[in-house]
């Protein structure tokens, strides 16, 4: 019997994300059904693919792939067929509880997607059905394009989301900047059990929403920045900021007054750099990273669980930062870095990541992930030799 699928891809990584798709469903019918600015819909249909064999591989590039229950040609405007067809299913499951998430794509409203979903609900409530928001039994995703609505039904309502943005602006996440958003989604996405990481080496960490992720959840931080964090913004711990010595006036002007600043030359001289994390959650060594003699100074400091990388340069270039300070991690630590595309003709920058990464790195992955926009998000762990972390 033959299987729908749709699929959402972004532009910017739309041939990659189709040849994940041809390679996932070799022999599949793939039509571009919609697209907007940014993004394109397929509809995928197949003779031998269950949706739980396709729920298995991992997507590098596909944003998100859900089983269709049905397509409706047109949409009316009291969304009468809609609800019609949504309470046919919920009869056929035998459940009478649902949740709606609506995404608009390329439908002509001014309602919001959340105007949407009381709408529809409603129309379905009428029909003895009840709209549940906590304890659904049924999760209905419901997809308004300018060619009619795809409708995906899902037993297990918290699996999916449709629309990560929404989801994000929902949950009440206390956040520093969108950026933030791009560690949170690759922690989800990639599993890392942020519980068990202790330390954390941050490189391009300014204004420092990774860094107050991190922090959040109780890791202590390194950051590596020339510029200055949002100090205020990331709550009242213990900080450290390393200076220039010749800006070190300056920047007391600029921070608050519980943070302890010193001068670089204090703080490398005094050979008491390990240990700094006893005294600190927040060490902030204000300097762009380059040089031989950074990574000596650096490696001195600490043997982290994660490093997490997100600087505007070439992603091999930043995988060679990341190969650079190695000896900075424990065995098994977690890497997150954000891989820039400075050129979007290229494809192939994951496997220049590879190649650099790959002699002491492993279980190396890629995700675009929702908040990515000209970049995607690399895994890796260190295998090192060392005395490991869990
Ligand atoms: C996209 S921003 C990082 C955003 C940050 N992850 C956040 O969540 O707020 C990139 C940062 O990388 C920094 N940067 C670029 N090259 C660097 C280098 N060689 N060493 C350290 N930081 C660098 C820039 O100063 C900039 O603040």
């Amino acid at each position: 019997m033959e299987e729908e699928f749709v699929a959402t891809a972004d532009l910017r990584f739309m041939r990659l994300a189709l040849r994940e798709l041809h390679d996932a469903f070799c022999d599949a019918r793939i039509k571009k059904f919609e697209s907007d600015d940014s993004k394109a819909l397929f509809l995928i249909s197949h003779e031998a693919k269950t949706f739980s064999q396709i729920e298995r591989r991992t997507f590098s590039y596909v944003d998100n792939i859900l089983p269709v229950s049905a397509v409706l040609k047109d949409v009316d405007p009291e969304y009468f067929v809609l609800a019609e067809n949504i309470t046919n299913m919920l009869d056929f499951l035998g459940k009478k509880t649902f949740r709606l998430e609506v995404k608009k794509f390329g439908f002509k409203t001014n309602d919001r997607a959340k105007d949407l979903e009381v709408k529809i609900g409603r129309a379905v409530e009428s029909r003895g059905y009840t709209a549940s928001l906590s304890k659904p039994e049924v999760q209905v995703y419901i997809t308004l394009t300018s060619r009619g609505a795809i409708v995906s039904v899902s037993g297990e309502p918290d699996k999916y989301v449709l629309d990560a943005f929404r989801h994000f602006n929902r949950s009440n996440i206390r956040h520093l900047n969108r950026s933030e958003f791009k560690l949170i989604e690759a922690v989800e996405h990639f599993n890392v059990d942020i519980s068990k990481i202790k330390s954390c080496i941050d490189v391009g960490a300014a204004p420092g929403g990774w860094t107050h992720y991190l922090l959040e959840n109780g890791v202590k931080v390194l950051a590596i920045d020339n510029a200055l964090l949002d100090y205020g913004a990331l709550g009242s711990k213990r900080t450290l900021v390393v200076v220039k010595d010749s800006e070190s006036d300056a920047v007391k002007e600029r921070v608050r007054e519980n943070i302890k600043i010193v001068r670089e030359s204090d703080f490398w001289s005094d050979n008491g750099v390990r240990g700094i994390f006893d005294d600190y959650e927040l060490v902030h060594i204000k300097m762009n990273y380059s040089s031989e003699s950074d990574t000596k100074r650096l490696n001195q400091i600490e043997r982290f669980d994660m490093f997490t990388i997100d600087i505007n340069m070439n992603p091999e270039d930043a995988a060679k930062i990341v190969v650079s300070l190695q000896d900075s991690l424990k065995n098994g630590a977690v890497l997150i870095m954000t891989a820039k595309m400075p050129d979007k003709k290229r494809e192939d920058y994951a496997g220049d990541i590879r190649k650099v990464l790959s002699g002491s790195f492993t279980d190396i992955e890629y995700k675009k992930l929702p908040h990515d926009r000209e970049e995607f998000t690399v895994f890796a762990r260190y295998k090192d030799r060392g005395p490991g972390m869990v």
